[in-house]
């Protein structure tokens, strides 16, 4: 297979995966004057810093703050792993008013867990599941270079002494002896001790039990995934609803007043009623579209 040229050169850079630098170079990213040159240094973090933080000895919450802010520098395909702690407390809200007591929560497309963290602290006597469709980066070890296998970005990269080097090229056959790092947040490992991340991908993933609420922010948008993908994506999360269950999507932008917007579907049989919606979600013209004709009806 063939390079991908821009993805090589966008991905690569020099790599020091240094605790220190990533502070420094999160603080930049929020200053208008540091921030431009120092995204043309090209500098990288490979996902090895994950695992220093992990290990670093540092106060819980900074741990999950510097996990966080790492993680928001990674991609998954079309999108980014960005995330924040509380980032969607409109929906929480919506979902905590409709969460049962012995209902199962799916948050979906979670990146670290750390966007659930309100909703694992409110809710007590429901079951909360925390998935992604990537949990883990698997890599393996040759001499002094550690290749990385992202499957998801469908790219092999490679770790050398002071430099990151994204191949372009397809991972090809993981090893079956790969070692893997988690995508759990520390934070919210260490204080929801009980806290599961799996693997679900909301185009394809099957949950063993129906869930009763399903939380999916930040995944669907209009960047990165046609009219016909959102479909796709919300017919599979139907038919993981149980009878009655409900299905939030949110997106957080600077756009939306307060800057968040949600609309919530409710599962009726085989289709879903709008019944809540907030800020104009930018999927809901698509939802309402003939697309999602045999999908999702309007409440009456
Ligand atoms: C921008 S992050 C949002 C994280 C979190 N939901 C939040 O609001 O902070 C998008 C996440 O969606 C995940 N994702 C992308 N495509 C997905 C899919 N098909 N199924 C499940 N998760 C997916 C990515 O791996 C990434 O972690």
């Amino acid at each position: 297979m063939l390079p991908d040229i821009r993805q090589l050169l966008l991905r690569s850079g020099p790599c020091l995966d240094s605790l220190a630098l990533l502070e420094f170079y999160l603080l930049a990213l929020e200053n208008p004057v540091l921030k431009w040159p120092l995204i043309l240094l090209r500098l990288k973090f490979s996902p090895d810093i994950l695992e220093k933080i992990r290990a670093a000895e540092l106060p819980p919450e900074e741990k999950g703050r510097l996990f966080s802010g790492a993680m928001t520098l990674f991609r998954s395909g079309a999108t980014y792993k960005t995330t924040a702690a509380n980032r969607s407390p409109l929906t929480d809200r919506a979902i905590l008013a409709r969460v049962r007591p012995g209902d199962l929560l799916l948050e979906t497309g979670v990146s670290d867990g750390i966007s659930a963290a309100g909703l694992l602290e409110a809710v007590k006597d429901a079951e909360i599941l925390l998935s992604d469709r990537q949990t883990g980066l698997r890599y393996r070890d040759r001499g002094f270079a550690r290749f990385f296998y992202n499957s998801e970005d469908g790219a092999l990269s490679l770790k050398i002494p002071g430099f990151y080097f994204c191949t372009g090229t397809g991972t090809g056959e993981i090893p079956a002896d790969a070692g893997s790092i988690s995508l759990l947040n520390p934070l919210v490992q260490e204080k929801f001790k009980a806290v599961k991340l799996i693997r679900f991908d909301i185009f394809s993933g099957s949950l063993p039990r129906k869930a009763n609420v399903i939380k999916c922010a930040n995944v669907l948008s209009n960047i990165g995934f046609s009219p016909e993908q959102m479909r796709d994506a919300v017919a599979n999360l139907e038919k993981n609803l149980a009878e009655d269950g409900w299905l939030f999507i949110a997106q957080n932008n600077s756009r939306y007043k307060g800057g968040e917007a949600f609309f919530a579907l409710q599962k009726s049989g085989n289709t879903l009623i709008l019944r809540e919606e907030i800020n104009e979600h930018e999927l809901l013209p698509h939802v309402r579209s003939p697309l999602f004709a045999d999908l999702v009806r309007e409440e009456r």
